[in-house]
Order: C-alpha cells, then structure tokens, then sequence
C-alpha cells in the first residue's frame, strides 16, 4: 500500500452535523457551537452567507465566534490577526484555521466535519 492509499484508508468520511437554527446566528455576527464533540463558530454575514471555522484562534485562544467579519476575511477579537473565508490563510501573518462547509437545511445550520 502506498502512502497516499494508506492516508486516504485511514482517513474519516466527512460527516455532517447539525448544530443549530439558522436564527441562532444574527446577521452579520457569528456564534459558538460543538460538532461531533469540534468547538467550530458559525458565521452568518449581512449577505446571508454562512461561513464556519475552528472556535479557538491558532494565536492565543481568542474567541472567533466573536470577530468582526466581512465578505473577505473574519478578524479575531483579540489581537486583529484576519483570515480568508476561503482556506482559513491568514492575511496578516497568523497559522491558519480550519474552515468547515456549512449549509442551511430546512432552517437548520449544518456543519460539515
Ligand atoms: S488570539 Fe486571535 S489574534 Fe491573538
């Protein structure tokens, strides 16, 4: 077995949770849920797109859940370092976080681990 066929065997399927009502989330701000035992925070943005991420920032623990968003980057409370919706890189020179896929159904916030 190769070293690619022996990660992707030992590798979890995704699996989706859902953590929540859409309305748990006012616009613009994001909250703080456990998916499958994962603290990740849930973002729903003026646009009505909803964005999730690791709960903890990489740098010194801050808060996500409570950073200011916009359609680009979310920005940690504590100490303003940014990191793009789209892979979780940061802007401003921080370790990266994880994204998660997040989607609404019938109302409710599922997250994908
Ligand atoms: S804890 Fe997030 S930027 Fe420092």
């Amino acid at each position: 077995m190769s070293l690619t066929e022996e990660r992707s065997a030992t590798a979890h399927a995704p699996v989706e949770h859902t953590v929540g009502r859409v309305e748990d989330v006012p616009p613009g701000e994001g909250r703080a849920f456990v998916a499958g035992g994962v603290q990740v925070a849930v973002f729903r943005l003026r646009d009505g797109s909803l964005h999730a991420t690791q709960a903890a920032c990489p740098h010194a623990g801050g808060p996500l859940a409570d950073g200011q968003t916009d359609v680009d980057v979310l920005v940690c409370p504590l100490h303003l370092f940014a990191y793009r919706w789209t892979d979780g890189a940061s802007t401003s020179g921080a370790a990266p976080i994880r994204v998660y896929p997040v989607h609404e159904r019938d109302g409710a916030l599922v997250v994908t681990l």
